[in-house]
């Protein structure tokens, strides 16, 4: 289901503070807009708001945690009734580092199934009965390529990008019928602070902004999964394809995040 830029005049944006989420919300700035940004650091979400403003947008912040159900579902209903939201970005997400003992710290693999299922459906949740009985909407859904396969250092990310991956998929034809998309976002390696700890090499690693480029094509041409860069999703895709045994033989050697 497609939508042209100019029809989406209000938008919802969490993780809006920092890399993908500032990103999305500067390209989305202009005059006519109305911008909702949640985030967590109030003095950076404040910063991306200005940028925003003198942009021409006109724009809300809110300062919360996307893992309160209670405080998202107020702060949505609220502002929708104010401004009838056009589109959202699912977008507020964190990644775990190694443990002392384990592969990763048994408290951050919970954190992450938290904020990257948990506060994904806090978010989205809200919104799709009220763009559902309005009959317009977009949801855009922070999945990742490595949601496709489990990677050797990061099993709680892939698996929490997975769990909204098929969650967004499913709800496509579903809300579709009800005049809403749906679009499952799955980017490879970008430029951001979650990104800039990695010690290893990034393949084919994008700037956040042709990042948030993409992606809005990606809504305006309907697409219901918006994947990219090409390169690494096709890497992805033989990979996800390739009996386990080998492809735990070409994964034996991929990088994590040093303990
Ligand atoms: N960078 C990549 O290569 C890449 C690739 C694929 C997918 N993604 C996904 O894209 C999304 C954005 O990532 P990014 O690279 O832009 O990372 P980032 O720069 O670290 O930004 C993460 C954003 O999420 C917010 N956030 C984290 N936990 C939150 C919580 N509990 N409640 C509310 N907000 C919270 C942060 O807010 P505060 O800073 O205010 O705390 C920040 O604005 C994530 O879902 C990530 O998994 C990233």
């Amino acid at each position: 289901m497609g939508v042209k830029a100019k029809d989406l005049k209000t938008i919802v944006i969490t993780g809006a503070s920092s890399g993908i989420g500032a990103a999305l919300a500067i390209h989305y700035a202009g005059p006519g807009r109305v911008l909702a940004l949640h985030g967590r650091d109030a003095g950076r979400l404040e910063a991306v708001a200005r940028a925003c403003r003198e942009k021409g947008a006109e724009v809300e912040i809110f300062i919360g945690d996307t893992t309160d159900r209670e405080a998202m579902q107020a702060w949505l209903a609220d502002f929708y009734s104010r401004h009838p939201v056009d589109l959202v970005f699912a977008n507020a997400g964190i990644s775990a580092g190694p443990g002392p003992l384990t592969l990763e710290d048994p408290a951050q693999v919970r954190r992450v199934f938290d904020v990257n299922l948990t506060g994904v459906l806090n978010t989205v949740e809200p919104l799709i009965v009220l763009m559902a009985a309005r009959g317009r909407g977009h949801i855009g859904i922070m999945s990742s390529l490595a949601g496709f396969r489990g990677f050797p250092g990061a099993p709680a990310y892939c698996a929490s990008k997975a769990a909204v991956r098929l969650y967004g998929e499913a709800l496509v034809g579903p809300l579709r019928a009800q005049g809403v998309g749906v679009h499952v976002i799955c980017p490879g390696f970008i430029k951001s602070p979650m990104t800039e700890k990695n010690p290893f090499p990034m393949p084919f690693l994008m700037s956040a902004e042709r990042a948030a480029a993409l992606m809005a094509r990606g809504i305006e041409r309907g697409r219901s999964r918006i994947a990219f860069p090409w390169p690494v999703w096709a890497g992805v895709r033989i990979l996800a394809c390739l009996p386990e045994g080998i492809a735990q033989m070409v994964l034996r050697k991929s990088p994590a995040k040093p303990r």
